[in-house]
């Protein structure tokens, strides 16, 4: 498949079938959710992650597309005659803690790259599964929410700003001060505990920024949300305000600020202590 053709369909022909594949496991809500073993991302696999993955999986073959996929779930594997044509990065469900609770904050996140490298993204789509809230990007097209172009915000001060940040569990002792100026300073903090919304709602403008310096969370999760807050205008740095230009690959981990706009961004990481 050319990068020139429109992913957009394709995007959205895996998101309704992710949305079939995990209606089943939404009617068990309150039933234990067994654990699978861990995923190529180090993470416990629930049933409901492998029946999204499988949904997006069958939906490019479907679409007679051969892909090398990356997968928070089953890493990495091949799929067609030619899979080096494409390189899919996905979370099937991120958020899964949230799904199996019944908590409304829950996406799935594909992104498409010419090579397993986060620059070379070129396609996304994250989907708020629990709203039927769609998030779409292609290179040099924009972002889009269901249809409507997305922008960022640009609210320059912390005063005004509402952060999304992750500080969960992981090393909080030692993470936790890092950010205590940069919390102090800003209006608002939140995280819901979907990272690729999260950045969906950056690009969206209902975020000002999202901060998430542990060091655990992977590229599977970022890759298509940071193509998603490029297109609506937005930036994504490390926390030396260099590109994030990682590995595509679940057990890659990273350290990233991802802001509205350029002002706000320097702000922000002149208060985050390395
Ligand atoms: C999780 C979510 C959560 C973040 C965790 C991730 P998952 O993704 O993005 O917000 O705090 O670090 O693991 O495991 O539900 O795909
Ligand atoms: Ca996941």
């Amino acid at each position: 498949m050319s990068t020139q053709q429109n992913w957009f369909k394709i995007l959205m022909d895996c998101k309704n079938n992710v949305e079939k594949a995990i209606k089943p496991h939404l009617k068990t809500l309150n039933d234990p959710q067994p654990d699978l073993g861990k995923g190529a991302g180090g993470d416990p696999i629930k049933p409901v992650d492998l029946s999204a993955e499988k949904a997006i999986i069958n939906t490019l073959q479907n679409h007679n597309i051969s892909f090398s996929l990356i997968s928070e779930e089953s890493g990495f594997e091949k799929y067609g005659n030619t899979p080096e044509e494409c390189y899919i990065t996905i979370d099937p469900i991120d958020g899964t803690t949230n799904l199996t609770r019944g908590l409304p904050f829950y996406a799935s996140s594909i992104a498409v790259s010419k090579k397993p490298i986060m620059s070379e993204v070129y396609a996304a789509l994250v989907t708020d599964l629990h709203h039927n809230i769609s998030y779409i990007a292609q290179e040099g097209k924009g972002a889009y929410r269901d249809g409507e172009k997305i922008k960022t915000s640009q609210i320059t001060t912390l005063q005004e700003a509402v952060l999304g940040m992750d500080l969960n569990t992981y090393k909080v002792a030692e993470i936790a001060p890092k950010l205590t100026d940069l919390i102090q300073q800003s209006k608002h903090i939140r995280h819901y505990g979907a990272n690729a919304l999260e950045l969906c709602y950056v690009a969206n403008g209902l975020t000002d920024a999202f901060v998430d310096i542990r060091g655990k969370l992977r590229t599977t999760d970022v890759a298509a949300g940071f193509l998603i807050i490029k297109e609506a205008g937005g930036l994504v740095t490390d926390i030396d305000n260099q590109p994030v230009n990682v590995k595509l690959d679940p057990k890659q981990t990273l350290k990233f600020v991802a802001s509205g706009n350029t002002k706000i961004h320097e702000t922000i990481l002149k208060l985050v202590k390395h």
